[in-house]
């Protein structure tokens, strides 16, 4: 027993050393029929702004690969079904998530009638059940194609039956009182900090109004309810929401009167405000392969190095809105070996710059070569931490009063590390993670696999519509187009005509 043991301890070594050395790695072979294809973007009728979907390299034995088998791997082929239609997509090579698995985008110019053909490729050899045939119409996010049945759409985007947040939020609000809405809301919110957007759908058409200075953000939740208003019937309802950064309800249940159902785009522990998902990861992924480069998506193929390989050092970037984020960089000059912090913009505390310096911009994506990502809350909560928990770093996260939308199906120590809000044991949490490598790892590889599944586009769809629905079933008027409102035109199309074919239902207005 002695005897083999030894053999064997001497002998990994060596194997791992032939194994690292030279790029010509003896690769572990993959087979392209046991490999698996799956995801949204194989179904016709979900419309996205970017599809998407997910390769999985399997070896010859049928166990998943685990490790990046190269980045060229797999190559994927996508065009309109019938020779006959010509339309312009633009599909870059699928992202390698370093873990086995590989992330396809693909964004449509233009709808297809016939159908859309994707071949998903190992060299010569086609993967799983390619090619696959999505039998049109496919439509494009650009083209106004609603689907008259939301259950039907719903089910199509396997939305979650329930969303804790969203009953949490709801708890306050049983019945909706537009009326008192209309009457406290403009002056209470209207009048001084002047972010709050007044909007009415009605007819799956979408009527605005703006109360004061501070709305320009308004041009995100246009987007999103416009894309939304494109895929699938939106309820009647009428609503407002705060644009700005602060969540702003502060009245308790209890109180009278109550607090108003405002929506706004972070949340508090103090707060009453019913919450989407934020305008960032919203935005972003409207504009996916289009102008942004650090999406829900793209992040996934760019995490840096593998674990082994990161700089073991927690790391921060970012701009010196809180007093903690200057506490950070204390911390770091007196532990250099823990921690790299650096504030790379002053406004809230100029006098600052000059005692803590400024530290260069770096790309988001560079973020990842370093193990331990440490969030520290802004203004509000950090918008970069959907980002970060992508990644394959382990994020150590601030305590905080504030949330996101998705903050509730993640636990401390399960999917990432916290800390205490005055940083107090932030040292203590990166030595822990630095003696127990295994366990950093684990966590952040459960934190990344989560953030994964809740953070897919369509999920964020779903919890809009939720949102809205939920709201419009409470409200115990009906819902107009007030005085004041103008209506926020859809997007034109006339370079890709669309021809929706959904059959309609009446409405009594058209
Ligand atoms: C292999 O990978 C797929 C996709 O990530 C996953 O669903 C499956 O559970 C994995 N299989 C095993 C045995 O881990
Ligand atoms: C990781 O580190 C090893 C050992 O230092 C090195 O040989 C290898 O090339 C590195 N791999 C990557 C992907 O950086």
């Amino acid at each position: 027993m002695i005897f083999c043991c030894l053999h064997s301890a001497l002998l990994l070594p060596l194997l791992q050393a032939s194994f690292l050395g030279g790029d010509a790695v003896v690769a572990e072979p993959v087979s392209a029929r046991r490999s698996l294809v799956w995801g949204t973007g194989l179904q016709a009728e979900i419309v996205l702004p970017v599809r998407f979907f997910y390769i999985q390299a399997v070896n010859s034995e049928g166990h998943n690969i685990t490790r990046s088998p190269g980045k060229s791997t797999f190559s994927v082929v996508i065009k309109a079904l019938s020779p006959k239609e010509y339309i312009r997509i633009h599909a870059p090579s699928p992202l390698d998530r370093n873990d086995g698995s590989f992330l396809m985008r693909y964004r449509m110019y233009g709808t297809v009638q016939e159908g859309l053909l994707i071949e998903v490729l190992y060299g010569e050899k086609h993967v799983a059940q390619s090619p696959y045939i999505l039998k049109g119409p496919v439509y494009h996010e650009d083209c106004d194609c609603p689907e008259e049945d939301p259950l039907t759409w719903q089910k199509a985007l396997s939305c979650p039956s329930q969303e804790h947040q969203i009953t949490k939020d709801f708890e306050s609000f049983p019945s909706i009182n537009l009326q008192r809405m209309l009457q406290e809301i403009p002056k209470r919110f209207g009048e001084k900090r002047g972010a709050i957007v007044h909007y009415t759908v009605l007819n799956n058409q979408i009527y605005r109004h703006t109360l004061g200075k501070y709305t320009d953000f308004k041009m995100f939740s246009d987007e999103i309810l416009l894309s939304l208003a494109r895929k699938v019937r939106l309820p009647d309802f009428e609503f407002y929401i705060n644009v700005g950064d602060w969540p702003v309800e502060h009245r308790k249940v209890n109180d009278t009167p109550g607090p108003l159902p405002i929506i706004s785009w972070c949340g508090s522990t103090d707060s009453r405000d019913i919450i989407l998902p934020t305008y960032d990861i919203t935005h972003s992924m409207l504009e996916t392969l289009r102008g942004v480069t650090n999406d829900l998506l793209s992040i996934q193929g760019n995490t840096g190095p593998p674990w082994n390989n990161k700089t073991e050092q927690a790391f921060f970037r970012g701009r010196d809105s809180r007093e903690e984020r200057l506490q950070l960089v204390h911390l770091s000059k007196k532990n250099p070996d823990l921690l790299d912090a650096g504030i790379t913009g002053y406004f809230f505390f100029r006098e600052k710059e000059e005692e803590l310096g400024k530290a260069p911009l770096i790309g988001f994506f560079d973020f990842f070569k370093y193990k331990y990502q440490v969030n520290v809350d802004g203004t509000v909560a950090a918008y970069r931490f959907p980002y970060l928990m992508l990644g394959d770093s382990l994020v150590l996260k601030q305590d905080s009063p504030y949330y996101e939308h998705f903050y509730n199906a993640l636990k401390p120590w399960t999917h990432y590390i916290p800390f205490k809000r005055s940083l107090f044991d932030l040292l203590e949490q990166i030595n822990w993670a630095k003696e127990h490598d295994e366990e950093a790892q684990r966590i952040a590889r459960e934190g990344q696999l989560l953030a994964r599944e809740l953070l897919q586009p369509h999920r964020l769809y779903c919890y809009y519509y939720k949102v809205f629905q939920t709201y419009a079933m409470r409200q115990v008027s009906a819902p107009e187009v007030r005085p004041g409102m103008e209506l926020v035109p859809q997007t034109e199309d006339s370079a890709s005509a669309c021809h929706c074919q959904r059959k309609t239902f009446p409405r009594e207005e058209l």
